[in-house]
């Protein structure tokens, strides 16, 4: 079965149990600064399970694709991907444990479905942790589906645990289900979640029952929720008795080709190769995304400089003796086009960013290698020739230098690097950046909160002003709202004014003063280019979007959740503008 017939399979599976399909969402996340990227189809539903109306009602199904870059190390092995797609079912405040588990089930072994054999099914549920029992429920109805006791395993927090994907949000038990790959246990204890490669986890329901809180707790949920997740990759690959996901779609192809540029010839598998073609389709698609990002050293741009880095690191591992980045991202455009035209629309970018990139890396490189020589006569005084673990970090974090690279060169000269000490400096500044980002994070749109309701709002107001302003070729590119502001990016060549922006904030406080009810109408997506409401008309929408209109300032498609009135904002400025990338124009602004 390919990746699409598995997607086609499941949505029919799911329309047949009355669920309505919706488009997937963008890899970055719009409106919601808790992540960097759409780590799992349920991100795009939060203010959904959080109780907010969705127009195609409580059930849905959906294809997403997602960014994980949290398990990167991993990436190389069977089944770890930094992209990957996830097929999910939901039900906000709908159905629950029950059909949840009777149809993943129906799913997985039923004949005209997938077929897999009852027998190689395993799953886990969660066994209770601190306050929160222990889910009986669940395994009572994996039994009575079918499923023996002994291959029903529990698990803490740990594993059987979703969410929130933030510092806070939708979250609660969940259920796992793996298939035995056949392969020999590692161990006595090897079980279901063993990472030797046995089991591949494939299907996860989650019952979102709770929401963490600020102060770190677990609230019980007035609407309770399923999310279920089912990765794509790994479930074809399994459909197909493949022992790895680099045996399927365009991963396949991909890895030949790497095969070749690098002339390996044994038959063994080499790391580098499978994080190559991994990295090379998941920066395809964050720099494919309508929503895209270019590198940088912030956010997602880091990350996916990070990526687009440890792909040509890999490629020097392997010898590959030229360029070869854009050679296989216009595999992936061409394989993954038709299903994402977002990709094909984009390729003359991605191709350029990724050039620009490889140059820029090579530049890295000899700076790093002149920044060593020079450090050279004196590392070699130390007897011990060891190069201690923060010198090697400087390197990586002041000048790009892997250190990986640090560790060959001193190899050269007859001497080792402190590893332990450099991820001991390491750590120490990935800690600090994660408290950095949990307090930025602090106060995203999971929250709900009434700031970031308002400054939604005054986002739709925002564009409206920019394009009455500077013209209609003003396009939104992005979205950000943390509880301290707005960030809104948009297409426009130019910087703007101080005219400019004096005009935009009159029109947004004059709307603001003009005291506006806000009201939002359901309706099929062309009525709604009908009605000029700003939105993509692409291809994202379903059969019923939410048009919120302000009065004559706006009318734009948005999920919502929007103030009722504009009276209630207070006074909007606009804190600073500048260029985001080439082409993209970048506004943070407040209200007061
Ligand atoms: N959110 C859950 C996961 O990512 C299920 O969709 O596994």
């Amino acid at each position: 079965m390919t990746e699409r017939e598995l997607v086609d399979l499941y949505i029919k599976f799911f329309e047949s149990k009355d669920h309505k399909r919706i488009p997937g969402a963008s890899i970055i996340p719009e409106n919601d600064s808790t992540i960097l990227f759409t780590p799992a189809g349920m991100q795009p539903l939060v203010p959904y399970l959080l109780g907010e109306k969705h127009p195609q009602g409580k059930r849905l199904v959906d294809v997403q694709k997602c960014i994980r870059t949290g398990d990167i190390e991993e990436v190389g092995d069977a089944t770890h991907l930094t992209f990957f797609r996830m097929l999910g079912n939901w039900s906000l405040g709908g159905y629950f444990k029950k059909e949840a588990i009777q149809w993943s089930w129906e799913f997985l072994t039923g004949k005209e479905w997938l077929g897999f054999d009852p027998e190689k099914i395993s799953v886990t549920v969660f066994a209770g942790e601190g306050d929160i029992p222990a889910d009986h429920e669940a395994a009572k109805i994996w039994m009575s589906a079918g499923v023996p006791k002994e291959r029903i395993y529990s698990f803490g927090m740990k594993d059987n645990w979703w969410g929130p994907t933030g510092a806070t949000g939708p979250c609660g038990p969940d259920t796992e289900m793996f298939l035995d790959t056949g392969k020999e246990p590692c161990c006595e204890e090897c079980k279901p979640g063993c990472s030797c490669g046995k089991y591949f986890e494939v299907w996860n329901d989650v019952f979102m029952e709770y929401r963490k809180t600020e102060a770190g707790t677990y609230e019980p949920l007035e609407q309770k929720n399923v999310d279920t997740g089912m990765g794509v990759e790994r479930t074809v690959a399994m459909l197909g008795g493949y022992k790895t996901v680099y045996e399927i779609g365009v991963l396949k192809p991909l890895i030949k080709r790497i095969r070749e540029l690098a002339a390996i010839e044994e038959e063994e598998p080499t790391r580098s190769e499978r994080v190559i073609a991994d990295h090379i389709r998941s920066t395809t698609h964050i720099l494919g995304d309508d929503q895209g990002v270019v590198p940088s050293n912030v956010d997602q741009g880091y990350v996916l400089r990070r990526l687009i880095r440890l792909a040509i690191r890999h490629g020097m591992k392997l010898d590959i003796p030229k360029s070869f980045l854009g050679e296989l991202a216009t595999m992936v455009i061409e394989t993954e086009g038709e299903e994402y035209p977002e990709l094909a629309r984009n390729k003359a970018l991605i191709l350029d960013e990724l050039e620009r990139e490889e140059k820029l890396f090579g530049e890295t490189l000899q700076s790093g290698m002149k920044q060593f020589n020079k450090m050279l006569p004196n590392l070699l005084k130390n007897p011990n020739k060891i190069i201690a673990g923060r010198l090697a970090f400087k390197l990586y974090d002041t000048f790009g230098f892997p250190v990986e690279l640090t560790a060959d060169l001193a190899d050269e000269n007859g001497m080792t690097v402190d590893m332990d000490g450099y991820h001991k400096a390491f750590d120490k500044h990935r800690e600090l950046s994660k408290q950095g980002a949990e307090k930025k994070f602090k106060g995203g749109l999971a929250d709900n909160s009434e700031m970031v309701t308002k400054l939604h709002t005054a986002t739709h107001l925002l564009h409206a002003a920019l394009r009455k302003v500077l013209g209609d070729s003003v396009k939104q590119k992005g979205s950000n709202i943390t509880a301290e502001r707005l960030r809104f990016d948009f297409l426009y060549p130019e910087k703007m004014t101080d005219e400019q922006k004096k005009e935009v904030e009159a029109l947004v406080n004059s709307a603001i003063n003009d005291k506006v009810s806000i009201e939002m109408l359901e309706m099929h997506p062309d009525e709604a280019e009908k009605l000029g409401a700003l939105g993509f008309f692409k291809d994202k929408y379903g059969d019923v979007v939410k048009v919120y209109t302000i009065g004559e300032y706006s009318t734009e498609i948005c999920g919502g959740p929007h103030v009722e009135n504009t009276s209630e904002l207070g006074r909007f400025r606009i804190a600073s503008e500048k260029s985001s990338s080439r082409g993209v124009r970048r506004i943070k602004a407040v209200i007061e």
